[in-house]
């Protein structure tokens, strides 16, 4: 187990929201090439998933950035105003996709069932999914945390049999830590992230398990990263602000 465990490589990757103009981006993606050379060097894969206007300049730019989009429809085709789909991730060479990001469970009634029908196409496609779950601060405090993230589980990776699962990545997000300072405690992440391992298990097997990434997300910063990364079950960091700037990135990088 622990040597599966260690085969895991680190994955950091930053969600940039509605965040960063133009200009903004080009200045961030003019420090990929170092970025990238300071992930190599340290054995971690990064990421970015800019907002879809700027995915394009992300992969000109990027020197080969992994590059995901921050949603995509379950549709295929047609008339979906304002909705982007998997083939269209495709055409422009986008390698994947978030999926149930809490921002747009709770904005735009993203439910389980949509997560698993948009995971199931990303996957089809032979695209990357960072799928997020996390309960809020009244399912917390109420002690409802792991019914939550069961059930965000046991749905949204529902019928994923014959997929290539090693394009999925789970990102364990609590809502009441993203964007609050209020960081989950390290015990807290790794027990979580331990328990969905053990729900995939359920699942998939234990090879699938044992081998699937599982990151943790909300308020990570370069003084904090280390702590949630050297945890059994935390492979890796999904990050909202911190992530925006290139020195904060490189910074975030250097203390995996
Ligand atoms: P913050 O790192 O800004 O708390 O955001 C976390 C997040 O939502 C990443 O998807």
């Amino acid at each position: 187990m622990l040597s599966i465990a260690k085969m895991r490589t680190k994955l950091l990757f930053g969600n940039w929201k509605m965040n960063s103009l133009k200009a903004e981006c080009s200045a961030f993606l003019a420090e990929s090439k170092n970025l990238l050379a300071l992930s190599n060097s340290k054995h971690i894969e990064i990421g970015l998933a800019p907002s879809y206007l700027y995915l394009d300049q992300a992969i000109a730019e990027g020197n080969g950035i992994t590059v995901y989009a921050q949603d995509v429809s379950d549709e295929e085709k047609g008339a979906y105003t304002g909705q982007v789909s998997v083939s269209m991730l495709l055409d422009h060479s986008v390698c994947g996709s978030l999926v149930g990001h809490s921002e747009r469970r709770a904005y735009c009634n993203e439910t389980d069932f949509k997560c698993n029908l948009k995971i199931k196409k990303l996957l089809k496609a032979g695209l990357g999914c960072i799928y997020c779950v996390g309960e809020t601060l009244a399912e917390y405090d109420k002690g409802f945390a792991k019914d939550v993230i069961k059930a965000q589980i046991e749905v949204g990776l529902m019928n994923l049999k014959g997929l290539d699962l090693s394009k999925l990545v789970i990102a364990y997000e609590p809502v009441w830590s993203i964007g609050t300072g209020k960081n989950a405690s390290e015990e807290i992440a790794q027990d979580i992230c331990s328990y969905i391992r053990s729900l995939v298990k359920d699942m998939y097997g234990e090879e699938v398990a044992s081998s699937m990434r599982i990151l943790y997300g909300g308020s990570v910063k370069p003084e904090n990263i280390h702590s949630y990364l050297k945890q059994n079950d935390v492979d890796g960091a999904l990050v909202g602000g911190a992530s925006l700037k290139a020195d904060s990135f490189a910074k975030l990088i250097e203390n995996c």
